[in-house]
């Protein structure tokens, strides 16, 4: 059974704790495509020792091995900045592109977020979610989540990242940010994370009652 759900939307609004909720309550497989631009973008700037090459960046994200992506130092701010700066770069998506499509055509269905899941990874995915939240809100959350590991963090500079990798996601030339026409948009700023990944389940479930089996 090939079953694939595209998860898409701005930094911190819900999409990676929603997508993994509802891979566990389905069975898919769930794949975080951001961590494959933050392991790019990490491995970019530590061999540049800090300034990130084009060219060498094209070459890490085509030889990206599990040991780049299984770290547990890509979730920082620097890394996400360096992962948006990487993420412009069309052979650096180039040479991810194909990873991505096979793992969302896997036996037992599987799901995908990231900005370009239902545009252009997966235009013809199955359920299409467009995962959004106030710029506050999203902020708030990923200050909640960063602090414990970064306690000089403040919520400003937490704020400051998410607006700077938002407007260099949109704006890009190479698959840029933006909802898929078919996309439902699910704005979590209201919404308990627990109400967000419920609504989610539903939209599946709805999605699969009404298929011809
Ligand atoms: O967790 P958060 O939403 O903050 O970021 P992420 O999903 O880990 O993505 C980090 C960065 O990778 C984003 O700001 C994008 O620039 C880039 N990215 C992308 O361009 N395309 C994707 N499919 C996923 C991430």
């Amino acid at each position: 059974m090939r079953f694939t759900v595209a998860i898409d939307g701005p930094a911190a609004a819900g999409k990676g704790t929603i997508a993994r909720m509802v891979a566990a309550e389905f069975g898919f497989a769930h794949l975080d495509t951001g961590l494959l631009y933050r392991a790019v973008g990490r491995k970019a700037l530590a061999m540049g020792q800090g300034v990130i090459d084009p060219l060498q960046a094209a070459k890490i994200a085509a030889g990206l091995a599990d040991t780049d992506i299984d770290r547990d130092d890509l979730r920082s701010a620097r890394v996400a900045q360096a992962a948006s700066k990487v993420a412009v770069l069309p052979d650096v998506r180039a040479a991810l592109l194909q990873f991505q499509r096979d793992f969302a055509r896997r036996d037992g269905g599987a799901i995908l977020d990231g900005r370009d899941i239902g545009t252009v990874i997966c235009p013809d995915a199955d359920v299409k979610l467009f995962v959004t939240a106030s710029d506050a809100v999203r902020a708030k959350r990923r200050f909640a989540e960063l602090r414990a590991k970064t306690p000089e963090l403040t919520l400003e500079t937490v704020e400051r990242d998410l607006k700077q990798r938002d407007i260099r996601d949109a704006s890009r030339d190479a698959a840029p940010m933006v909802a898929a026409m078919d996309a439902l948009v699910l704005d979590t700023t209201e919404m308990t994370i627990k109400a967000a990944v419920q609504a989610a389940i539903d939209v599946i479930r709805e999605y699969r009652g009404c298929r011809p089996s």
